[in-house]
């Protein structure tokens, strides 16, 4: 029997999309949090889940070896994936921010240092400002950089706002509103679109 594979991501928003999923009766009986096994099927077998870093679930959709992903918006932007993104789950709302220790960091014609767990998104983003930029690559605590002198500006999440106000930061301006989607692999859903499309209706049908 044929079955659709999904990938979720761990972390964060994990529970929440669980929980989305059950709501639309879709759901995994061996799965928990805790567990440390990565596949799981539903009861009749129709999907399998395989439970992977976020930063990975694009890579899988993208190369076939899932059909569809779940994962946040921030993960999409920085892998630039070729596959559709078909739902916004509101599940993980926050939003990208440049900040900086001071309200200007930006000197004309000077290549300013942003350091961020998003490399591709912080470049893009000075791009499209015709600001030269380095990244400095950083896999977390990244409000740090600024503090130690290690860059001028930061690329980062921002959800509560606590951890920017915390550290003394000012926002310098909001990049992109992030929330978790869902996204397809272009073929299957030329292959697959029945089963995919029905997937796609049954959580719609959930989404308040
Ligand atoms: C994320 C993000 C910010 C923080 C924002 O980090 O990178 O640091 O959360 O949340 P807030 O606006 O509610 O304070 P995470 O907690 O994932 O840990 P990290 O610093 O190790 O990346």
């Amino acid at each position: 029997m044929s079955y659709i594979t999904l990938a979720l991501a761990k972390g964060r928003t994990a529970k929440d999309s669980m929980k989305l999923l059950e709501k639309a009766n879709i759901t995994f009986p061996d799965f928990d949090v805790k567990s440390r096994k990565l596949v799981f099927f539903n009861e009749d077998k129709t999907i399998k889940m395989i439970y992977v870093k976020a930063v990975d679930v694009t890579t899988y959709v993208e190369q076939g070896a899932a059909d569809i992903g779940i994962v946040g918006k921030d993960n999409i932007l920085e892998a630039d994936a070729d596959l559709y993104e078909l739902l916004d789950l509101k599940l993980g709302q926050c939003k990208f921010v440049a900040a900086s220790l001071k309200a200007d960091p930006i000197k004309a014609g000077s290549t300013i240092s942003v350091a961020s767990k998003y490399t591709h998104v912080a470049q893009e983003f000075f791009k499209q400002k015709g600001v030269t930029v380095d990244t400095i690559k950083l896999n977390g605590s990244v409000e740090l950089a600024p503090l130690i002198n290690l860059a001028d500006v930061i690329v980062d999440i921002v959800e509560t706002g606590t951890t920017i106000k915390e550290n003394g930061l000012t926002i310098l301006e909001e990049i992109e509103s992030i929330s978790t989607r869902l996204v397809v692999n272009k073929a299957s859903y030329a292959t697959k679109t029945e089963a995919i499309q029905d997937f796609i209706t049954e959580l719609q049908n959930v989404l308040e």
